[in-house]
Order: C-alpha cells, then sequence, then structure tokens
C-alpha cells in the first residue's frame, strides 16, 4: 500500500500546489492507494469551510487530517461532525465536533487514520500517548490486528512527535508530524516498522514566514500588536511524504519525504 501525505495545506497559495502537484506525483510514483493532507490552513490560513472541503476532495484527496485551527471556522462544524473523510484530533473532548480516529476506504482497501495533537506548547488537551492507545485498540477491533493505520500527531516539539513514534512503534504503519510547517530530514523506519517523520512540512507559499507574508510576522514581533496576516503566494512548494505499508503485515517497508515546486 502506497499513501501520499501532504503536510498542512495553507492559504489558497496551498491549495493551488496541491492541486499541481498531486498529478505530478501520482505519475512519478506509479498512482497512490489513499491520498491524505493535512487540512487545518487551508481556508484563510484557518480552518475549513464546506466549499474547500469539497475542492479538496476533487483534487483527489481521499481523507483529511486537521489540528488546533480546525475549530476558527464555526460554520464547517455540522460537515465535520458529519463526514467520515475528515478528522479532528481525538484528545480534545468527546462534545466537541467531529472524529479523531476512522477507517476510510478506496477500491477494497482500508486505511485507518488517526489525528492526535501535543500538549507542549499547544492548547491543554488531553494526553495523546493514552488517547493513542484507545484509538488504536478500537481501529484493530474494527479493521483486524494487521490494519494499516496513519498516525498524523499536530504537534510544536520534535521530542513529544519522537517519543510517540517510539512510543507506536509496531502498533502502527506511520507516525508523521505536521504543525511546525518546517519539514524536519529525520524520517526512518524504527525497530518494529513504524514509519517516522517529525514533520511532513507544508504544502503553500515558502517565500514567507510557515506560509504568511514575512512583512506582517515581522511587524507583529516588533511590537507585539493585533496584525492581520496575508498568506504568502511566493515560491509555491508541495511537501510530504511517501509511505510504502506491507498490507499482510501493517507494517512500513519505505518513507521517503517529497519537496515538489510547483
Ligand atoms: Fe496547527
Amino acid at each position: 500500500m502506497k499513501i501520499l501525505f501532504s503536510g498542512d495545506v495553507a492559504w489558497s497559495s496551498g491549495r493551488e500546489a496541491l492541486k499541481k502537484a498531486i498529478p505530478i506525483l501520482k505519475q512519478e510514483h506509479g498512482g497512490f492507494d489513499f491520498i491524505i493532507i493535512n487540512c487545518e490552513n487551508a481556508a484563510h490560513g484557518k480552518g475549513m469551510t464546506d466549499k474547500i472541503f469539497a475542492e479538496l476532495i476533487s483534487y483527489g484527496v481521499d481523507g483529511m487530517t486537521s489540528g488546533n485551527h480546525i475549530w476558527d471556522k464555526m460554520g464547517f462544524y455540522p460537515t465535520l461532525h458529519a463526514e467520515t473523510r475528515i478528522f479532528r484530533p481525538a484528545n480534545y473532548a468527546s462534545s466537541c465536533p467531529g472524529r479523531g480516529y476512522g477507517i476510510i476506504e478506496r477500491k477494497g482497501k482500508k486505511l485507518g487514520i488517526l489525528n492526535l495533537e501535543g500538549q507542549i506548547f499547544m492548547p491543554p488537551i488531553d494526553n495523546p500517548f493514552l488517547c493513542a492507545d484507545v484509538a488504536i485498540e478500537e481501529l484493530k477491533a474494527e479493521g483486524g490486528e494487521n490494519l494499516p493505520i496513519f498516525v498524523d500527531i499536530h504537534a510544536e516539539a520534535t521530542s513529544e512527535k519522537l517519543a510517540l513514534g517510539y512510543y507506536l512503534d509496531g502498533r502502527v504503519s506511520a507516525v508523521v508530524g505536521t504543525h511546525t510547517h518546517v519539514q524536519t530530514a529525520d524520517e526512518k523506519v524504527l525497530p518494529k516498522g513504524t514509519a517516522y517523520l517529525s514533520d511532513a512540512g507544508m504544502t503553500g507559499g515558502h517565500g514567507g514566514v510557515i506560509g504568511v507574508k514575512y512583512e506582517s510576522v515581522i511587524s507583529k514581533f516588533l511590537d507585539g500588536l493585533p496584525t492581520q496576516f496575508e498568506g504568502c503566494d511566493k515560491d509555491l512548494a508541495f511537501n510530504g511524504v511517501i509511505v510504502e505499508i506491507n498490507e499482510a503485515s501493517g507494517l512500513a517497508e519505505k518513507i521517503m519525504r517529497v519537496q515538489l515546486k510547483t
């Protein structure tokens, strides 16, 4: 099983880069069984809308993970609640709309998706490690012991992400980080067969500061006054990862970082 995952798709530039990158990567790599993206910054940098959800699906996306910004546009809550192809971090209160994990299907294949969020330098939420234990047990009860499972850990600290990788090693197919918008170069298959990368990076405009025009970010750092951020439309690129999974074992065979200028 071959999975293409995009790190945070940021602003309209991110959607444009994704639209261009998917057909190129499909051709280069002989197609994918599943295309997953982190969509939390897809709508004007914060959250999601129904229109953008449909747009991303039309590009060939099979599933979406998210993070802290998924709550920013309240008009999307009904879709977040009803749609089975989009996930929000599982370690928020159960009263929050949406689901944190589930199984998506395409052409007779099944993939478990688990979305978690870190606790370090992030809003106060439940422990992602303990939440993962419950989620993985439920996913395997539904999809079988060797169900391929992709985990997006949306977090700031690489230490927390890597510790989670080792904690889940051998129990899931991949643990890939998002949220920092900067791709790390530490991809590896961990000793018990889980593919790992601290951060997949950002699909969007790389000529600014993590997807935002740098002028508005510098001004914020100079005087701390509220600033109207604008999406960066320079140096568009896809950032993500390709993971190959042995379907018999549900464990990873290969992980490869992807950076594609579009
Ligand atoms: Fe985030």
